[in-house]
């Protein structure tokens, strides 16, 4: 873990203003900056930045949070990773503490591979561009396919030598471990125990990590030899696991966040073609089929992608399948097919940039449009196929989460099937409730406990109580109103009775200490309000706003940033209240602890009288009866205080 006094002097150093303006062009306005949401398609700006608070919100899609917050949101970082990069922002040397001997073994372990892995990038880029067999055969070969030095640079494009042991033998003469040489599949260890390269006379094509690190290698071969593959990959390992990686994607996401659009095409050679042609937003499975992990790690950065395939036919069918795995994901489809014989990056070779970016402009089309007539047209006349190609084509359909999307589809279906629109729904109606009925069963188990805590009380134990119960909206309401006060107020003072100036933190954490909390975020916020307390230090928002659980951000941020107090006046409080404020002051918090309180007493009161309803001995009745009366007393105290003590 990174330790306390670095995350702090990371913290000390990041201006909010500065970062985000990295991603975001930011215009002054009062005390905040704002811009055009990076989240959402806005007009108007409603990004706001706060340096003073070290927050910003955005008002169109509802996040919000620290300079931290805002690369985890955007440049999906993990907390840890998005500290990396202020640090490195900044130039702050990060510390780490001492791990579990596991953690830390486990970690050793995935930096080393990562290690070896960068470090042999760099072997085979030099013997790349440095030796003369990478420039006699491994350059000129890239040369040949048309790739600039700009693109061998960005990518690192390398070669490895046509010898059994140059890349090994380098490596441990430069005091690399034959372990992780051997675990990143570098290296292959011989019955001797001696090491050997797995890839040789190959160009070698690095694929990096969502951060940029090099975790796995694709090797080409040069040969035409049909016994030699033609690639060789990286095998799995504690870092690299094919199925959440897509080849180009460090490279990509900033355009594909841009363009709103992923292009996915099969090969590193498409990658590297489609992307040096200046449509950088691409990136390829690679050998594998798509896998859903990989398009979760797409619907991060946009909900559109366009798929680039090459012209084979028999290859176009074989994967329309797979493509219903994206619409069930909620993304939107396009396809885009190439004259027989090419791929993405023949093609754009052949046409150059701008007749290619015209071609996709002119060839694409929705995928589900595109499927409907291929089976079509394979389908010809035959009624029975024909009638197979309606029911594959609303199954796709019905895999749209979206049901508005999913009847625009019906209708252009129908219409170029020439079927009744109709005819086409009830279909979809069908398998939409096969599908409802499952996903309820599957709900159903789930929610039973909870169906039965609501049921009314029966009438003979109405006379104990007219309760009514409360929604949970409200304890939500009330367990915030909690928290905002902390957040607010709980490092000032308040002169409490008349005598003793008092800290409003510690008092209220006395007050509550007998309360549960129910929803999640607030009763994890309040113990860490009460851990903090309990060391003496009264946490101010900065602790929150930078705290690593995102929930916690969303909580105090959403808190914090209301329209309103974004706005013209931050709030403004003097050290001790004055007088009349104070007055209210009591009466808000004392207020807030103590209708929290009758909350959590009237849902105890709830439970006894549900237990009183299946009690079976008489003695049982009995006990629970006087705990019941008890609590009824601790109610009526309550609310006498609330009616008595509380102003308002
Ligand atoms: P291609 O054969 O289309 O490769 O396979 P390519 O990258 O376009 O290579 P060129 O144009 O012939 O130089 C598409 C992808 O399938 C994987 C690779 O990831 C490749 O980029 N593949 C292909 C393998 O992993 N192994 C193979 O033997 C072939
Ligand atoms: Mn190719």
């Amino acid at each position: 873990m990174i330790t306390k006094p670095t995350i702090d002097r990371i913290m000390e150093a990041t201006d909010i203003v500065e970062v985000i303006g990295e991603f975001v062009q930011l215009k002054k306005r009062g005390a905040n900056y704002v811009g055009l949401s990076p989240f959402a398609n806005e007009r108007t700006p409603s990004f706001t930045v706060s340096p003073a608070k070290g927050i910003f919100k955005d008002f169109s899609s509802g996040k919000g949070g620290s300079a931290i917050t805002f690369l985890m949101e955007l440049e999906k970082f993990t907390y840890p990773e998005a500290l990396k990069w202020l640090a490195k922002k900044y130039g702050i040397e990060i510390e780490e503490t001492e791990m579990s001997a596991e953690d830390k073994a486990e970690d050793n372990r995935r930096e080393s591979l990562m290690i070896v892995s960068g470090y042999a990038a760099k072997f085979f880029h030099e013997s790349l561009l440095e030796t003369d067999e990478g420039q006699s055969i491994g350059l000129s070969y890239f040369r040949e396919r048309g790739f600039t030095n700009d693109t061998i640079k960005k990518f690192e494009l390398g070669y490895s030598p046509d010898q059994w042991e140059a890349f090994s033998g380098a490596a441990i003469r430069n005091g690399y471990q034959e372990e992780f040489l051997v675990e990143s599949g570098l290296s292959v260890k011989r019955d001797n125990g001696t090491l050997y390269d797995r890839y040789r006379g190959r160009v070698m094509f690095p694929i990096h990590s969502f951060t940029g690190r090099v975790i796995a290698f694709g090797g080409r071969t040069l040969k035409t030899d049909k016994a030699v593959p033609k690639y060789v990959n990286s095998p799995e390992s504690e870092i690299y696991h094919k199925s959440n990686i897509l080849y180009g994607l460090y490279f990509a996401k900033k355009s594909i966040r841009e363009e709103d659009n992923c292009y996915l095409v099969e090969g590193y050679a498409d990658v590297l073609s489609v992307s040096q042609a200046g449509i950088e937003n691409v990136v390829a499975s690679s050998g594998t089929s798509l896998t859903v992990e990989q398009i979760k790690l797409i619907s991060r950065f946009t909900k559109n992608i366009t798929i680039l395939y090459d012209g084979d036919a028999a290859g176009i069918k074989a994967s329309l399948r797979g493509l219903d795995m994206i619409l069930e994901q909620g993304l939107n489809v396009k396809v885009v097919s190439f004259p027989d014989g090419h791929d993405p990056d023949s093609y754009v070779r052949k046409l150059g940039t701008n007749a290619f970016k015209k071609h996709i402009e002119e060839n694409k089309k929705d995928f589900i449009l595109y499927k409907t007539t291929l089976l079509l047209k394979d389908a010809g006349n035959d009624p029975i196929r024909k009638a197979e190609v309606i029911r594959e084509v609303v199954e796709s359909i019905a895999k749209i989460p979206d049901s508005i999307k999913a009847s625009v589809f019906i209708k252009e279906c129908s219409s170029i099937m020439q079927i009744d629109e109709r005819a086409l729904l009830s279909e979809l109606n069908k398998m939409r409730l096969a599908k409802a009925k499952k996903d309820s069963q599957q709900q159903n188990n789930r929610h039973h406990q909870q169906q039965y805590d609501d049921v009314a009380p029966p009438d003979e134990l109405q006379y104990l109580e007219g309760f009514t119960e409360q929604k949970p909206k409200e304890i939500d309401t009330q367990e915030k109103e909690i928290v905002r006060l902390l957040l607010l107020y709980g490092n000032k003072m308040i002169d409490w009775d008349g005598i003793t100036n008092t800290y409003i933190g510690p008092f209220m954490m006395v007050e509550l200490n007998d309360v549960e909390f129910d929803v999640p975020a607030c009763k994890q916020f309040v113990e860490i309000y009460r851990h903090e307390v309990d060391n003496g230090v009264l946490p101010e928002e900065q602790h929150f706003i930078h705290h690593p659980d995102k929930d916690i951000v969303d909580l105090v941020v959403n808190l914090l940033a209301s329209k309103y107090t974004l706005s013209e006046n931050w709030y403004e409080m003097h050290k001790i209240l004055v007088p009349d404020e104070q007055a209210n002051m009591k009466a808000t918090i004392l207020g807030a602890i103590f209708h929290l309180k009758m909350h959590k007493v009237g849902k105890i009161l709830e439970q006894l009288r549900n237990e009183l309803q299946t009690a079976t001995s008489d003695a049982d009745q009995d006990i629970l009866l006087n705990q019941y009366m008890h609590m009824k007393k601790v109610e009526k105290s309550i609310s006498d205080y609330l009616g008595s003590v509380i102003l308002k």
